[in-house]
């Protein structure tokens, strides 16, 4: 099994549940392309060190894709994430990193004769919905891509169906604000967690009003591996959110009893493209993939609380898993 983006906060998860499984991995990341380069690099050498797991640096927009796509199962997640950093610059990063990347990949894989095509599982993103209304978003609801992060991910979706359309077996994820250990530094438990551990006050965009479907990393793990097993028809999209949606001045709220701090805010300006609420409709996944997400958000904050007490205890350049 191949996994793009291996060096990356989910990524990395899904690599150390495969190889702890006992599986044969072939880690695919370009650390240097991560939003996060140290990060990244830190993770890569601690996901290569697990049973099972050999590592390919190859970056996914320029580099030969043959041995990729010789894989039984390819789970792409690699790509650049984030709705903030996709304005101005990033949009043509966003473009090179999702949109390019997955087209060479879905390339090369429906390049193989038929009969040995791999399946490809694909990260996606609930930005494509835009803001949920009343209801939460069902995989058919129109899309509304507010970002150039959202509208390079929309492209991602449209390439992956074209694919399936041409033989290739697709499955799109679209995965909700996902939390836990190895977050990425941009996303906002991470910052929220780290000011608060320095002493900071919580730098908070908008009014904290918005909500999400925050996902536990664990679960999303296992949603992905579900969805690697499952027979699905090509090219299918599948929600993988929390059921509920919580506000993030409720998720503050949390984190910081469970931190044991004040909850002093710093209020910075609301970022465009970010939307007001992203709220899973989870009956597709439960359905197909026999999953729904269990970790609920105290439970999940008081993990991720942990990792980060525990990397800060150990000296730089040690690790922590
Ligand atoms: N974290 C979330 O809440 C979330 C939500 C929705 C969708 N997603 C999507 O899930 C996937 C994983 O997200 P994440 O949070 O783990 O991000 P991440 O940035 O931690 O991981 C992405 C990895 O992809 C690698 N990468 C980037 N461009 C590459 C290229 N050209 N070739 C090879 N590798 C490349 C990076 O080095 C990085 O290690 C992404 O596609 C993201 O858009 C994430």
């Amino acid at each position: 099994m191949v996994i793009t983006g291996a060096a990356g906060f989910i990524g990395s998860h899904v690599a150390d549940a495969l190889s702890g499984a006992g599986h044969e991995v072939l880690a695919v990341d370009a650390p240097g392309r991560s939003l996060a380069p140290d990060v990244a690099w830190r993770t890569w050498a601690e996901v290569s060190a697990g049973p099972g797991v050999s590592v390919a640096e190859v970056d996914l927009a320029v580099d030969d894709l043959d041995a990729v796509a010789a894989a039984d199962v390819v789970l792409h997640l690699a790509g650049r994430p984030g709705v903030r950093d996709s304005w101005g610059a990033g949009r043509a990063i966003a473009e090179r990193d999702n949109v390019r990347a997955t087209r060479r990949l879905l390339a090369a894989c429906l390049g193989r004769p038929a009969g040995r095509r791999p399946k490809v599982v694909v990260a996606s993103s609930s930005s494509v919905y835009g803001s949920a209304g009343r209801r939460p978003n069902r995989e058919d609801d129109p899309l509304n891509p507010a970002s150039p992060y959202a509208v390079s991910k929309a492209e991602v979706e449209r390439l992956a169906g074209q694919a399936a359309g041409c033989g290739l077996r697709t499955v799109l994820l679209r995965y909700f604000s996902v939390y836990g250990p190895r977050q990425r530094p941009d996303m906002a438990f991470h910052r929220f967690i780290e000011a608060a551990l320095d002493g900071r006050p919580l730098p908070v965009f908008g009014d904290g009003r918005s909500s999400r479907s925050f996902t536990h990393v664990r679960d999303v793990v296992a949603a992905t591996l579900a969805a690697a097993a499952a027979e699905l028809p090509p090219g299918i999209v599948v929600n993988v959110g929390h059921r509920d949606h919580v506000a993030v001045q409720d998720a503050i709220a949390m984190l910081t009893e469970a931190l044991g701090v004040p909850a002093e805010i710093r209020r910075e300006a609301p970022v465009a493209g970010d939307a007001s609420r992203t709220w899973a409709g989870t009956g597709r996944a439960r359905d197909l993939l026999g999953w729904t997400a269990t970790t609920d958000l105290a439970e999940g904050l008081a993990d991720q609380i942990a990792w980060h007490r525990a990397r800060r205890a150990v000296p730089e350049g040690a690790g922590v898993g």
